[in-house]
């Protein structure tokens, strides 16, 4: 065992490097993370090469040296970290120090720290200290700051042509004709409900993100289901030639939350007549294959242009949408969530008859549930 490796067992307070499970040959340079240990004399004897690449330190500069002077880390008020925690003067049942954003010459950096003691109230025998970049931080913060930008252009859009139509009308209402201000309220309406729908996807995203959706179950009849769906959209136009509904049998009881069942149904039949064309195909069987054993699974295929092979993988991403045609490309990202917290799965593929085609198939019922 090298000092290197034997400090990290020893960080690991667990003997050899074995018992970590993690195998004899890994080296502290394998690491993703930054990693520093110093001796129980505060002198630096690990620097791997992220540590390096992360501080902008050359290990050689490191090694031997008292960490303090090796790693001058500051807080963001520019205090001295480590006189503000002391770890070899400190409180000794301290065991480490939580992740926090520190200054390193100017750079940000993610320090934690772990005081490996000989006894739980002995000296400091090593210090073992983690550093991340802020790199994956930042690109979270950077796709909040995207996804409020495009949140705020998406509701914008109807509510200009709100505003917009009530201020004429306000203004000009004697000018008008019946018919030409009924136009205008009825555009009013379909802004306002688009907003109204874009708040409630906008709720569902952010409980599928935390992992707050709740799914109530309950016993469900997906062919029926089905059924209203398809008649949905005959009572809104449609034609019903345009659907055709398949069955293959024997169905297993399906227990899941019926009004998510309604979405996610919803959502791919009017993605199905609105980017697709032809006939659409609804077919439900018993799921074969799925991970969960028994359960039910539906296919939506189509006859339209489908969905390039590129673009596969990016249409359940939020606000993907593969023409201007497109809504606000929130549905699918939607379905696959509610699908998911259900326990089941679904892929998208190339119909028989060249078009789009989703299947998602879900589980009898969460284990959890049956438990
Ligand atoms: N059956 C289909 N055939 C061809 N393209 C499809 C089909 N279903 C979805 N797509 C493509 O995937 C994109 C994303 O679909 P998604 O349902 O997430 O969003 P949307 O329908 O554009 O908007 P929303 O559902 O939020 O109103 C669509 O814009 C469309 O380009
Ligand atoms: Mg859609």
């Amino acid at each position: 065992m090298t000092a290197e490796t034997s400090a990290i067992a020893a960080a690991a307070g667990s003997g050899p490097p074995e018992a970590s499970g993690c195998g004899p040959g890994l080296a502290p340079d394998d690491l993703p993370d930054g990693l520093v240990v110093a001796d129980e004399h505060g002198r630096v004897v690990c620097f791997n090469a992220a540590a390096a690449r992360i501080t902008g330190i050359a290990p050689g500069d490191a090694l031997g040296r008292p960490v303090g002077d090796a790693l001058p880390l500051q807080d963001l008020e520019g205090r001295r970290w480590w006189q503000l925690t002391d770890p070899y003067g400190g409180l000794a049942i301290r065991r480490g120090q939580p992740e926090r954003n520190l200054l390193l010459g100017g750079r940000e950096v993610l320090v934690s720290a772990r005081y490996v003691r000989a006894a739980p109230t002995g000296p400091v025998r090593r210090l073992v200290i983690a550093l991340r970049g802020t790199e994956a931080r930042r690109r979270t913060e950077l796709s909040h700051a995207e996804l409020i930008a495009t949140v705020a252009h998406e509701l914008r859009s109807p509510l200009t042509s709100v505003k917009g139509f009530t201020a004429t009308l306000l203004r000009k209402w004697e000018r008008f004709t019946d018919d030409q201000k009924r136009l205008m309220l009825e555009t009013v309406d379909a802004d306002a409900n688009r907003v109204t729908r874009l708040i409630a996807e906008l709720l569902d995203i952010s409980r599928i993100d935390s992992g707050r959706l709740e799914v109530r179950r309950q016993r469900v009849d997906m062919v029926a289901a089905v059924r209203r769906h398809v008649q949905a959209q005959t009572t809104a136009g449609q034609r019903p030639d345009r659907f055709l509904i398949r069955m293959r049998e024997p169905l297993p009881d399906l227990w899941a939350d019926p009004d998510k069942v309604d979405q996610v149904l919803g959502n791919l039949l009017e993605n199905a007549v609105r980017h697709g064309a032809g006939t659409v195909t609804i077919e439900v069987g018993p799921a074969d294959g799925t991970s969960g054993g028994e359960g039910t699974s539906v296919t939506v295929s189509d006859e339209g242009p489908g969905i390039p092979e590129e673009s596969m993988s990016r249409v359940f991403t939020r606000f993907w949408r593969g023409s201007k045609r497109g809504g606000t490309g929130l549905g699918l990202y939607i379905v696959k969530g509610i699908v998911e917290a259900h326990g089941g799965t679904i892929t998208v593929g190339r119909a028989p008859a060249g078009g789009a085609q989703f299947r998602f198939s879900l589980p009898v019922a969460a284990p959890a549930f049956l438990g």
